[in-house]
């Protein structure tokens, strides 16, 4: 079959010729339409990412039919039309993930491939509504988006709910997710067309995060926060705790400007914040935020195709940081 292998770091994604995997009892083989891209893959490629093993077939989200079962596994599954869950042995408390939890993709092979061998409990119906373009879309950034925004941060209807960093993959489901909830979202981006974007898709507001006042704007603008969820950390953070109500909630879930240099941690304890991390999700809330996308019929913004042989070329897209939604490998 053919797949995207990454056998050495730095080196540029191309299509191999491999062997399509052989799958144990509890196992399925699905035969992958479409792929989707997560910033993960540019750590993985740059070497900036965790227990990554090499040769690796990289790739979290993938859409497709299930074309073999394994002996343990129901028969009724062959010629589904699926999704994967990524959140590999997540385990059994509900808070945490266990210690061998583990995204599909690294440091077992992933979707970018014609075919991937996954544990039958991770196979879910593609939602009718969705094209399997549309719903490689959302596995990993949709089940982040949904643990951070409505579990971690609990966005409730009627709340402002600030989202940071909107161009990203997750940060628009999580503009998606707390719009069908029916809260006041207000977003901020680098980029003035994707906040134009952005209301377009029902946020009410949003500033861009290179003006030198944009926390200001954004309070004027609001009036404050009840739920932040950010991705970015590093000097925004003390931003968004003075953005935050009083018994406001901050969930982050990624830390794209690094660590953090400034802050006056007296407003977090005088506020009675709370500072909630949040990492991907537990079965439960993947198999909740699928019936929420179907209940609220949420179509995934895909931010542009491309095909299989073109792997190098997306994730060059993704790494640059222009793409507004998500980019999608076609692989059928
Ligand atoms: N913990 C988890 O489970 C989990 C899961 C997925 C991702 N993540 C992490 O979350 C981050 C985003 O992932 P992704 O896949 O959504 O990546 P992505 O699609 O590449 O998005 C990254 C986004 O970061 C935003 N950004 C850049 N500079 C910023 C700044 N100064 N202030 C605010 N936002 C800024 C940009 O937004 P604009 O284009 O709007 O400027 C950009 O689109 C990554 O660090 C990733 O590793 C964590």
């Amino acid at each position: 079959m053919q797949a995207i292998v990454l056998e050495e770091l730095n080196q540029k994604l191309a299509v191999k010729q491999v062997e399509i995997p052989a799958i144990a009892d509890n196992e399925v083989l699905v035969n992958i339409k479409y792929a989707a891209l997560n910033h993960r893959d540019v750590w993985i490629q740059k070497g900036q990412y965790g227990g990554i093993v090499l040769p690796i077939i990289l790739g979290a989200d993938g859409s497709g039919i299930v074309t073999k079962v394994g002996a343990n596994v129901s028969a009724d599954w062959i010629g589904k039309e699926v999704v994967i869950n990524p959140s590999m042995n997540w385990g059994n408390n509900p808070r945490v993930q266990a210690k061998d939890y583990v995204i599909l993709g690294t440091p077992h092979d992933g979707t970018f491939a014609e075919y991937v061998k996954v544990a039958a409990k991770l196979l879910h119906l593609k939602p009718s509504h969705l094209s399997f373009e549309q719903a490689a879309a959302f596995p990993l950034a949709g089940l982040t988006s949904f643990r951070a925004t409505m579990k971690r941060a609990a966005a409730k209807a009627g709340e402002n709910v600030l989202i940071t960093g909107i161009g990203g993959g997750v940060a628009l489901f999580c503009v998606q997710f707390a719009v069908a909830a029916g809260c006041n979202v207000y977003v901020t981006s680098g980029d003035d067309e994707k906040i134009a974007k952005a209301i377009a898709l029902g946020a009410k507001g949003g500033v861009n995060y290179k003006n030198q006042n944009w926390d200001k704007e954004l309070k004027a603008m609001s009036g404050g926060f009840e739920a932040i969820v950010d991705s970015s950390g590093g000097d925004t953070f003390a931003k968004l705790v003075d953005l935050a109500k009083p018994a406001g909630r901050i969930a982050m879930y990624g830390a794209t400007l690094g660590v953090f240099n400034s802050g006056v941690p007296a407003k977090i304890f005088w506020k009675q914040l709370d500072i909630l991390g949040s990492t991907m999700g537990n079965d439960e809330e993947f198999a909740e935020m699928l019936a929420f996308i179907n209940e609220n019929k949420i179509v995934p913004v895909v931010d542009e195709v491309f095909e299989l042989a073109h792997a190098q070329t997306a994730i060059e897209k993704m790494s640059s940081g222009k793409q507004f939604g998500k980019i999608v490998l076609r692989i059928d």
